[in-house]
């Protein structure tokens, strides 16, 4: 997919306030730092369009993107992070579980995690919420630019068997990812085509 048109639409913590269209939508999730923001801005082509910072908790709103006036990206706040997430409650930031609850618009989440660690409870667990909820996702490994190729097969296969010792009976899509060598692009903006047409 050509991006042609990408534009900043509208950014804050209620889902009521977000865009009332019926324009598809393709949110992007996972702990603070993981790389969502700067992941937008490789997968637009657009180098500022979503802000990114070297400190956790950039993102501290629901962002919204218009994409070739056919689809919005959502960029969110990273969950992980904040003081509060010490409570398991407040772990995940309620307006975001509410954005995956009540927005009628999302197609897909995609889940962020960092090829370099080994899989996080964090995420697993809020993979399994999206499972338990019925909220469809993928798996986006990021800053594989930091990993040799033998290194990030390894990983993916750690991730793989962890999801699959748990609750998951098959291995989500997944994409492999560096924000700095546009790896994964195409791939990524194949896969939104792809559901955009069907
Ligand atoms: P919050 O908004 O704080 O939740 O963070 P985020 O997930 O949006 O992360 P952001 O895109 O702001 O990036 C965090 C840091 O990781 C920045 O210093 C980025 O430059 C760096 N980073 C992001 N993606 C990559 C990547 O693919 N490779 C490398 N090497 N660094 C990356
Ligand atoms: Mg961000």
């Amino acid at each position: 997919m050509k991006i042609n048109q990408a534009s900043f639409v509208m950014s804050n913590q209620d889902v009521k306030k977000c865009p009332n269209s019926n324009i598809p939508e393709y949110a992007f999730i996972g702990r603070s730092n993981v790389g969502k923001s700067s992941l937008i801005n490789m997968l637009t082509g657009r180098k500022s369009l979503a802000k990114t910072s070297g400190k956790p908790g950039k993102t501290q709103l629901i962002n919204h993107f218009l994409i070739n006036k056919e689809w919005h990206l959502v960029d969110l706040p990273g969950y992980g992070y904040a003081k509060v997430s010490k409570s398991s409650k407040a772990k995940f930031q309620k307006f975001i579980t509410n954005y995956f609850l009540q927005r009628r618009q999302l197609v897909t989440g995609f889940v962020l995690v960092d090829i370099r660690h080994e899989p996080q409870k964090i995420d697993t667990e809020f993979m399994e919420w999206l499972g338990e909820n019925g909220i469809p996702f993928s798996i986006i490994f990021t800053k594989a630019d930091k990993l040799k190729d033998s290194q990030i097969e390894k990983n993916v296969e750690q991730y793989r068997q962890v999801l699959l010792d748990g609750v998951w009976e098959e291995f989500p899509p997944y994409f492999v990812t560096s924000a700095t060598k546009s790896t994964g692009r195409d791939e990524v903006l194949a896969y939104i085509n792809e559901i955009n047409k069907s």
